[in-house]
């Protein structure tokens, strides 16, 4: 089993909000964040996808697929939006770096075809990033 990362960045803008909490829980919870004008991140996504080398290529993944999928499915969905108003998921679910990870953990996986996804990694600074492994990541493998 050999494990493979590529990364991309983007740019997204998003506010923290719960309808079901009181202006106040808003504010105690979410601080600044809850400001719904909303305020910009640099994200940077790191795709890891696993599997065995393939003898005759001595390549694990098709890295154009892989770079095209990150494209096609994550970026030109995510980079430069207002994530709470431009995409969909982020309507009703609250647009932090674990419910990205997870939604971009969805966007991919269904597309992935040679390689497994084995983790999706989002830094919302160079300080703090979030690992998503997986629905079902405990009894994997
Ligand atoms: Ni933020």
């Amino acid at each position: 089993m050999i494990y493979l990362t590529r990364k991309a960045e983007f740019s997204a803008s998003h506010y923290y909000h719960n309808p079901n909490f009181t202006p106040e829980e808003n504010h105690r919870i979410f601080g600044k964040c809850n400001n719904p004008n909303g305020h910009g991140h640099n994200y940077t996504l790191e795709v890891t996808v696993k599997g065995e080398v393939d003898s005759r290529s001595g390549f694990v993944v098709d890295l154009k697929q892989l770079k095209e999928t990150m494209h096609f499915e994550v970026l030109d969905a995510l980079d430069h939006r207002f994530l709470n108003k431009e995409v969909p998921e982020f309507r009703t679910l609250i647009p932090t770096t674990e419910n990205l990870a997870i939604s971009i953990w969805q966007r991919l996986k269904p597309k992935l075809k040679t390689a497994q996804l084995h983790r999706v990694r989002v830094y919302e600074t160079a300080d703090l990033f979030v690992d998503f492994y997986g629905e079902d990541s405990q009894d994997s493998e």
